[in-house]
């Protein structure tokens, strides 16, 4: 079977489709460059000395103490894309504020937010952990970066991805024409297209949700979840399987591979807090790449891509996956 690479793939889409400009090309190439060096520490684990906190026990702005794997994916993808002269600022799960590319390097026009390891709980157990991107447009004529000019709703991203570091690694990348997935190949260090077009089914038996919050739980995510426990001699008809692996990427690469719907609602603990998840790093790029896909992303109530940002780290209620999944929850929402 003839297969094509990454750069194969990009270089065509420029070329037939036009869809992605030679800078946006070769920043996503740098990107995917860093996530294979996070992979291979990744996979170096306790003999790279990569597992565990970091020895400061430092806190990130989201008040979550840093794996060392967090501050060394930061790191790779900073120095990565730093000199490259395709960016204008960078974005991270990890830094309280933005970083603009220092002088000695050439400015370019993007933005670039990563989650630059997604699944921190699961480093030290060998479960299946990611990084997550999204790449914007920075504001033409914009001379100095500022926080501000990252605050654009989603749907204005050109670009988001995510690898997965799990049996395979795999990266999976949409600029706005369709998913395809590319599985890392070791022996020859390149990213082979492995999926050209992923498709999420509209309907689908499996669903994933952090279920001991279930006592905080707003009525209509708890209607939904009863309804779907019910089985199949409930409102549904058909029983349901729940998989939570608490790693948003790998959760996400599962609906992507076969369809289902992933839940991170807001609840009752604290009123007005709007979820776990960062909007600017981790849902909007995924609802880019879910709704590409043929799926949905709501906050329960809006389109995810639609909302204004108002803040980098602003947290926000996601439910995507299979769209029919996705809108029942959400006319739950919006009938209450
Ligand atoms: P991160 O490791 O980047 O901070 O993100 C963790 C997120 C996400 O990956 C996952 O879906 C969720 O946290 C899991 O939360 P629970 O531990 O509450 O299940
Ligand atoms: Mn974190
Ligand atoms: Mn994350
Ligand atoms: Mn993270």
């Amino acid at each position: 079977m003839k297969r094509i690479s990454l750069t194969q793939h990009l270089i065509e889409e420029q070329r037939q489709h036009n869809t992605i400009p030679a800078e946006l090309r070769l920043l996503i190439e740098v990107v995917s460059r860093a996530c294979k060096t996070i992979s291979h520490a990744v996979g170096k684990g306790a003999l790279g000395e990569v597992l565990g906190t970091s020895d400061a026990s430092s806190e990130n702005i989201q008040g979550e103490i840093q794996k060392k794997l967090d501050i060394i994916s930061n790191d790779i993808l900073l120095e990565a894309n730093e000199w490259g002269g395709h960016l204008a600022a960078m974005a991270s799960e990890e830094m309280e504020s933005i970083h603009p590319i220092p002088n000695r390097y050439p400015m370019g026009e993007y933005l670039l937010l990563f989650d630059p390891l997604d699944g921190s709980s699961n480093i030290d157990v060998n479960v299946s952990i990611g990084t997550i991107f999204s790449v914007l447009k920075a504001p033409p004529g914009m001379a100095n970066p500022t926080e501000q000019d990252f605050l654009q709703p989603g749907r204005q991203q050109v670009a988001a991805g995510y690898a997965v570091y799990g049996p395979q690694t795999v990266l999976v990348l949409t600029t706005g024409n369709g998913v395809q997935s590319f599985t890392l190949d070791r022996e020859m260090g390149s990213w082979v297209m492995t999926d050209s077009r992923a498709q999420i089914p509209e309907d689908t038996k499996e669903y994933a949700i952090n279920a001991s919050n279930a006592r905080h739980w707003h009525p209509p995510v708890s209607r939904y979840i009863d309804e779907l426990q019910a089985g199949v001699t409930g409102e549904r008809g058909r029983d349901f399987n729940m998989r939570w692996v608490a790693s948003m990427v790998a959760d996400v690469h599962r609906i992507l591979t076969r369809g289902g719907i992933f839940m991170y609602p807001a609840d009752a603990r604290d009123p007005g807090k709007p979820g776990k998840l960062r909007l600017m790093y981790e849902a909007n790029p995924m609802a880019f790449i879910v709704e590409q896909a043929g799926g949905a992303a709501t906050d329960g109530r809006h389109r995810i891509l639609d909302i204004q940002p108002e803040k980098l780290h602003q947290r926000v209620a996601v439910f995507l996956g299979s769209k029919n999944e996705v809108e029942r929850v959400t006319s739950y929402h919006n009938e209450a």
